[in-house]
């Protein structure tokens, strides 16, 4: 017996990184061994909803993600892993749906708030498919009537959604009928936010992040340029690991946020990190040795992945078999939610519609 089907997503945007991993893959392959029933979609129609200009490395960066999914652990025998845009019921629900929600709600959505600030988007010039992000994501959810949806705290308005457009459905259309859509749950991704390794937000753009597929060396050179304490110059100097609050600037935040190698210890070295923390404090333990220490250790964790990740990138037709199973599977629990859907709404079946 399965504990419930999960189903969670990302947009493809290629190779992943130590961010992606703790703060949502880690965990779906955890849900995975512990018995859940998992689907996980590459959304890369939402993809499109803010930057559908240049599409060029879609599929590479599709192809990229997946690669790590797999080398992350993500069993296909286990876990149906899919493309959105291969299973057009997506699409359909996602039109249905949007006769059920008013715009001003998908106003209201406060990560479409945040995108508007944070890619500094005018908001008159927002797009119908954009204004229409968190719709195609309850589609997404409500398709195979995932029971519990793994997400970060940044998708919970999302899923709150989709429960108000479960619970509208139900309401209007299934009154002489067991209702379609059960309302999911959102079940938070707890991860300590991983900063970039310049202390800065974590982002590939930028290039202050390690990714699932670095080599040992390119992990090493990394963690060389990675943000330790200003005020530690020689080696024997004290450092401090954590925020400094004595010292806070004009925004009452603290000058020194804390050194980025011992966060990384703390997160990749638990039973290391104390005295990683103590050493340095004492100004026995340097940047350099420290910074060699945590390269080798994220080296060496990432290896099973690494290895997991090249055996199937020696066979991209495995994968791409991987991915058109996963989609088929998709397909069939994703038409049979429409059946019901489109029955309860009056409208006729397909097969019934060539009759
Ligand atoms: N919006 C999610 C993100 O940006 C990606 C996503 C799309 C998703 N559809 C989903 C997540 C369905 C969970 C469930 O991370």
């Amino acid at each position: 017996m399965k504990k419930g089907r999960i189903l969670s997503g990302m947009r493809p945007t290629g190779r992943l990184h130590l961010g992606n991993y703790v703060g949502a893959l880690e965990n779906w392959v955890r849900l995975q061994q512990e018995g859940w029933e998992n689907f996980h979609m590459v959304a890369d129609w939402h993809m499109l909803t803010t930057g559908h200009e240049d599409t060029s490395r879609l599929q590479s960066d599709i192809y990229e993600m997946v690669l790590d999914w797999l080398g992350a652990g993500l069993d296909p025998q286990r876990t149906v892993i899919f493309v959105q845009s291969a299973v057009k019921q997506h699409a359909e629900l996602h039109l249905l749906f949007s006769m059920l929600v008013s715009k001003a709600r998908l106003e209201r959505v406060p990560t479409l708030k945040e995108q508007i600030r944070d890619l500094h988007l005018d908001e008159q010039t927002i797009s119908y498919g954009h204004l229409g992000y968190s719709v195609l994501q309850a589609a997404d959810i409500l398709l195979y009537k995932a029971t519990h949806v793994p997400v970060g705290e940044d998708q919970v308005p999302h899923v709150e959604l989709t429960r108000e457009i479960a619970r509208r459905f139900n309401h209007l259309y299934c009154q002489d009928r067991p209702p379609v859509f059960p309302e999911p749950e959102v079940q938070l991704t707890h991860f300590p936010r991983l900063r970039g390794l310049d202390g800065n937000r974590m982002s590939k753009s930028v290039g202050n992040t390690i990714l699932l597929s670095d080599s040992p060396e390119e992990i090493a050179a990394r963690v060389k340029q990675a943000y330790t304490d200003p005020k530690k110059i020689r080696a024997k100097d004290p450092g401090r690991p954590e925020a400094d609050l004595s010292e806070l600037d004009a925004e009452g935040r603290p000058l020194h946020a804390g050194c980025v190698v011992f966060e990384y210890h703390r997160k990749f070295n638990s039973a290391g990190a104390a005295e990683v923390a103590r050493l340095c404090r004492v100004g026995e333990l340097a940047c350099v040795p420290d910074k060699s220490q945590l390269a080798r250790l994220l080296a060496d964790g990432l290896t099973p992945l690494r290895e997991r990740r090249a055996r199937y990138a020696a066979d991209p037709d495995q994968v791409r078999d991987i991915v058109a199973d996963g989609n088929r599977r998709a397909r069939a629990v994703a038409e049979a939610t429409m059946d019901e859907v489109r029955a309860a709404m009056g409208l006729k079946s397909s097969t019934e519609l060539v009759k």
